[in-house]
């Protein structure tokens, strides 16, 4: 019997709610998938910075290095807005201890959610490859330094080729095996990373003959997102803008609760932090509100990328697809389930697909 080690950083706000719905949906998976999964959990986030003082602990640091996958809810809230050290630092130490360099977010409007979306004729299927552990979040100098009669901030957008390379060409390698374009979208008009950037995008093109390729400013790319999103297959950009364009996304499907994320290193089979795109949404949190279908397809991610149990996958993305077809859906989808009835429902359909597969 196959046998995983999954961490949970649940974290804060919706991110133990969805965390939990999850989980849920696991323990369907694992009983019918007959395989072994051992759960444990650690703190990340505002929960850490008040059981530990700090928002990645030793211990957080510890589990990970025992797990085969990390399914994370989200970090952050108001009662820690003037705290020493913020929720998001964790996440982001989190995100470098693991060396995760590419965050995969595919967007897709799902059957029967066309009337959520703002625009007339939604349709969509696209992916946004963001680079993870580079840019303005992490370059050096940061800070801020007084001045005579002054105060000044840094925050320095920093970029190694050699980091622009590997998610670009993670990009390339992916629309090869789908038989998609590729959008690389910069800031090339005003940033010197951005033009180094278009450079490699450039230079890797002689390597994928076959992928068409096309350049995009940020922000023309935003407004064309919103008018014309089909046209958008495959994107790859750095840390900043892939952070915005992903929840302008989940804005065109229809809701932010919607989409879940990848977040790896080279290649399927290893170890990978799986959450949802949305963050812990203090203004419904613990009312068993949440939408917890961007945590249950990041788990779908998990099982796949991390785990290589690709009809797992399936089977809960289609339990996925069809509960937001046929209900019950929760508020942020115009619909008055709860978390809880929606995770059940998904549970459902997760047993009744697999009893017909086995029937076949
Ligand atoms: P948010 O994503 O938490 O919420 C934005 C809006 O979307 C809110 O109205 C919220 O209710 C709604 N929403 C989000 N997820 C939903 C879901 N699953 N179901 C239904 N509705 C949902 O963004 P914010 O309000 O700007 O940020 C709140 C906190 O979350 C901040 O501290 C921020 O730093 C943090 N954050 C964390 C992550 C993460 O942990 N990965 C990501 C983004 C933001
Ligand atoms: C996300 C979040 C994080 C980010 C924050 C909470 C650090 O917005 O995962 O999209 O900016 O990467
Ligand atoms: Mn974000």
């Amino acid at each position: 019997m196959a046998s995983h080690q999954l961490l949970v950083l649940a974290g804060d706000g919706i991110g133990p709610e969805v965390t939990d719905a999850a989980l849920q949906v696991l323990d369907a998976m694992a009983e019918f998938g007959g395989w072994q999964v051992d759960i444990s959990h650690a703190a990340i986030g505002g929960a850490a910075l008040d059981q530990y003082g700090d928002p990645f602990p030793k211990e957080t640091q510890q589990a990970i290095d025992r797990s085969s996958a990390v399914l994370l809810g989200a970090v952050g809230g108001p009662q820690w807005d003037n705290a020493p050290t913020r929720p998001e630092a964790g996440l982001l130490s989190l995100r470098q201890y693991m060396g995760l360099w590419a965050n995969l977010r595919p967007f897709e409007v799902f059957p029967g959610m066309e009337y959520l979306s703002p625009l007339r004729r939604p349709a969509m299927n696209g992916i946004i490859f963001r680079e993870l552990t580079g840019g303005l979040y992490f370059g050096q100098p940061r800070g801020r330094r007084f001045l005579p009669g002054d105060l000044e901030v840094i925050d320095t957008l920093q970029y190694r080729k050699s980091e622009m390379w590997r998610i670009i060409q993670l990009a390339f390698e992916y629309a090869k095996d789908h038989g998609l374009a590729l959008t690389s979208i910069d800031k090339a008009n005003v940033l010197e990373s951005s033009r180094l950037w278009r450079e490699v995008a450039v230079e890797l093109s002689a390597q994928y003959p076959d992928v068409p390729l096309e350049h995009r400013l940020v922000d023309s790319a935003a407004m064309d997102l919103v008018v014309n999103p089909q046209h958008y297959q495959v994107v790859v950009t750095e840390n900043l803008f892939g952070d915005i364009l992903s929840d302008l996304a989940g804005g065109l499907v229809g809701s932010l609760g919607l989409l879940g994320s990848l977040s790896v290193a080279g290649t399927p089979g290893s170890r990978g932090l799986f959450e949802p795109v949305h963050g812990s949404a203090p203004d419904i949190a613990g009312k068993n509100l949440a939408n917890p279908t961007g945590a249950i397809l990041s788990l779908a991610f998990l099982v796949g990328w991390s785990w290589q149990e690709t009809g797992a996958e399936s089977i809960i993305r289609e339990a996925v697809t069809q509960t937001l077809a046929e209900g019950p859906r929760t508020a942020d989808l115009g619909g008055d389930a709860s978390t809880q009835e929606f995770t059940e429902a998904v549970k459902t359909r997760v047993e009744r697909i697999w009893s017909r597969r086995r029937q076949q």
